[in-house]
Parts: C-alpha cells; sequence; structure tokens
C-alpha cells in the first residue's frame, strides 16, 4: 500500500514538473512576444519621435489648465526659449498681449468641445520680435472621453505674410501710380485742348475772316475759278473749325464749374448721340450741395468711356443716363439695351485695349465709390457707379 502511494506520488511530480516546463516554456515564449512587441514600440515611439522632432512646424501639447506639457525643439529656433523654459508655462507665455483674449477663448471652447478651426496668431520671441503663426489645434480626450489637454502644430508663416506684404504694397503703389497716370492725362488734356483752342482755332478763326474779306473783295472783278478755290477753302476752314471744337469737347469736359456734372454728361450724351445715332436719355438734376471737383470729374471720364463702349461695343440702339442722390449716395447708372457681354470674360487690360472697365473701377475706387458692371449676352450692359457724398 505504501509502496503504491510512492509510485503515485512520482507519477504526479513528473506530471507537475512537465507542466512547469510547459508553462516556463509559455512564459518565455509570452516574454519573448512581449519583448519583441517592445522593441516594435520603441522602435515606432523613435520614428514619430524623430518626425515630431525634425519637422519645421511648432508641435505642442498643452494640459487641460492650457500648460505646455510637451514642445517641440523647433519651438526653441521659433521663440528663443528652450523646451525646459516652456514646459509648464501658460500657453499665453508666448502669445502677443492682443492675440491672448481670442486664443484663450479658442482654447476654453476646444475644451468644451467645440471646433476650432485653423487661425493666425503673433508669437514673441525672447529677443521681443515677432513671429507670425498659423494653429491648427484639437482637443485630446481620455478613454472615457473626457477632455484632458489641446494637441497643436503651428506653422511659421513669416515668409507668406512678407509676401503678402509686397504685394499689398505693391498692389498700393500700382493704385497710386494709376492715380497719378490719370491726373498727368488729365493735364495733358486741359494743356492740348488749350493748344488747339489758341493757336488752331484762334487762327483758323483769323484765316476765316481774311477769306471772307478777299471774297468780297473778288467779288467784283474776279474769276469763276478763282472764286470756287476761295469758297472750297471757306468751307475747308469751317470743317476743320468744326472737327477741332469736337476735338477739344472730346479732351476737355465743358467747363464743369459752371455748367455742373448733369448738364456736363447730358452735353456729352448729345454729343455722342449726333455721333452714333444711338438714342440718348438723360435724367437727373443738379446735385446740390456740388461734390468735390475730384467726384465730378472722375464720374464725367466714367461716363464718356461708358458712352465710347456703347459705341466701340453694344450695337444699342438707346442709352439711358441717371444721376440722383439716395441716401446719402451719388449714384450714375447708364444702361443700354445692346449686345451685352459676359463680364467675367472680358478682356484683360493689354496693348489690344481692354482698360476702360479697369480705369473705371480704378476712378470709382479713387473717389471712394464702388463700380459694377452687370451684363449678360442678349441682355444689355448696366454700369453702375455709387460714391458717398
Ligand atoms: N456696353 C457694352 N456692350 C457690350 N460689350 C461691352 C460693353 N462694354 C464693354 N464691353 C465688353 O467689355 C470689353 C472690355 O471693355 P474695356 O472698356 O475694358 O476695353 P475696350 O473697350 O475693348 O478697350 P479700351 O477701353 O482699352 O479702349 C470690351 O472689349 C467689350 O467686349
Ligand atoms: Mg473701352
Amino acid at each position: 500500500m505504501k509502496k503504491r502511494a510512492s509510485v503515485n506520488k512520482d507519477i504526479d511530480m513528473a506530471k507537475s514538473s512537465q507542466q512547469l516546463t510547459e508553462e516556463i516554456d509559455s512564459l518565455r515564449r509570452k516574454i519573448a512576444r512581449l519583448e519583441k512587441a517592445e522593441v516594435a514600440r520603441r522602435e515606432s515611439e523613435e520614428k514619430y519621435r524623430n518626425l515630431v522632432e525634425s519637422t519645421r512646424d511648432l508641435i505642442f501639447i498643452v494640459s487641460e489648465k492650457g500648460a505646455y506639457t510637451y514642445v517641440n525643439p523647433q519651438f526653441e529656433r521659433a521663440t528663443g526659449y528652450s523646451v525646459r523654459d516652456l514646459i509648464g508655462q501658460p500657453f499665453t507665455f508666448l502669445v502677443a498681449p492682443e492675440h491672448i483674449e481670442s486664443t484663450i477663448r479658442r482654447f476654453k471652447k476646444g475644451i468644451r468641445g467645440e471646433d476650432t478651426p485653423p487661425y493666425e496668431a503673433d508669437l514673441i520671441n525672447r529677443n521681443g520680435s515677432r513671429v507670425p503663426v498659423e494653429f491648427l489645434v484639437t482637443t485630446r480626450h481620455n478613454p472615457a472621453g473626457r477632455a484632458i489637454g489641446r494637441f497643436g502644430i503651428g506653422r511659421d508663416i513669416t515668409e507668406r505674410r512678407r509676401a503678402e506684404e509686397t504685394l499689398k504694397h505693391q498692389s498700393r503703389q500700382l493704385r497710386i501710380l494709376s492715380a497719378k497716370l490719370s491726373e498727368a492725362e488729365e493735364s495733358e488734356r486741359k494743356r492740348i485742348a488749350r493748344e488747339l483752342h489758341d493757336q488752331v482755332g484762334q487762327n483758323l478763326t483769323v484765316v476765316g475772316i481774311n477769306l471772307s474779306i478777299v471774297k468780297s473783295a473778288l467779288s467784283d472783278a474776279g474769276t469763276d475759278a478763282l472764286r470756287r478755290r476761295l469758297e472750297d477753302s471757306m468751307d475747308l476752314v469751317e470743317e476743320i473749325t468744326e472737327f477741332t471744337r469736337g476735338l477739344m469737347g472730346d479732351l476737355r469736359p465743358p467747363d464743369m464749374d459752371l455748367l455742373g456734372l448733369a448738364a456736363s454728361i447730358g452735353w456729352y450724351g448729345e454729343r455722342f448721340a449726333m455721333r452714333t445715332g444711338v438714342d440718348v436719355v438723360v435724367e437727373g438734376e443738379e446735385i446740390h450741395p456740388r461734390p468735390n471737383p475730384d467726384i465730378e470729374n472722375n464720374l464725367f471720364r466714367i461716363a464718356q468711356e461708358v458712352l465710347t463702349n456703347i459705341g466701340k461695343h453694344a450695337r444699342a440702339s438707346s442709352a439711358r443716363i441717371r444721376i440722383g442722390v439716395c441716401d446719402g449716395m451719388l449714384r450714375l447708372v447708364i444702361a443700354d439695351d445692346g449686345a451685352g457681354f459676359e463680364p467675367s470674360l472680358a478682356p484683360k487690360a493689354d496693348e489690344r485695349g481692354g482698360w476702360g472697365l479697369m480705369t473705371m473701377a480704378e476712378r470709382a475706387d479713387a473717389i471712394g465709390g464702388r463700380f459694377r458692371v452687370e451684363s449678360a449676352i442678349g441682355k444689355g450692359t448696366r454700369v453702375t457707379v455709387e460714391v458717398p457724398l
């Protein structure tokens, strides 16, 4: 009996030692698997760390209280503060004073679970200089879904800002240049009109008078051939005089000081109607008190170009010009019943033309007004300029 028990014990021991070996093996395999997983985890962590630390972007994590818990080394380059300086600081530490309030508002919104679109804010470098940054920040949550802070990426947009500033500066200069060009054009037109009047016009008058004196002196003794020559010359003088007057009118509006804007445009409309056969109706009274001369002059030039375009492109049978004041706005509307066009496809300014629409928009801009063209193929064209008085 005793012997039997000992045999059983031996069997039990052999079994448990085999079990133990198996368990140890399984444990070893588990450890090997864990070790492999740990190596993979470390490799992956290293990969991401390298990525985060070598990128040119600013990458950061802040706690739900708004303190930096992680910043990548790029912060040092952009702000002059070391990673160690920044960990534990509130994120507002780096933000320019005027952007602090909006940044905090956005942070609170994010923690509450609301979306925060990308935004721009300036950071202040340790040396006092500014770094414009575009931020994209999202909220981090724990597995239970509670907000535990924010994770963000910031991009230094100094270069972009510089390019934008240069562009803004250049377009400002271009506008000034174009205003100066208009001014120069205006004074040159005046000068040529004056010369035409003083030199050509007056001399033509004298030639006309001389010719009629010669004609009356000739009436007794002259031959028919000479008389015909003379009459022909007198007709020519009259024709040139009329042509010069027309040219003067185009170059220089009639004395706007005397006539006022509505009458000047009316006068030009009449001449245009005579020249082109387009029926022109002008509606509107003179504006009281008179707008300043700059406004009057620019609006007159705009009306002139709109009518020129109607003559050149519209094949219209009629045009209607309205001038009036409504709610402190001077409004000039010129509409035609012509062919119309697709404004978005209108040719851009180049050596062949296409300057009219641009110049009109710039003239309106120069007097603080708005310029609008409404047109469609087959539906005529309407140009509106509104200027605050
Ligand atoms: N009233 C209109 N009816 C039909 N098409 C028009 C009218 N006004 C302008 N357009 C179209 O818009 C284009 C641009 O007009 P814009 O005045 O800028 O240039 P342009 O008259 O062709 O040349 P530029 O004014 O430089 O001598 C015209 O070429 C024409 O196709
Ligand atoms: Mg034109």
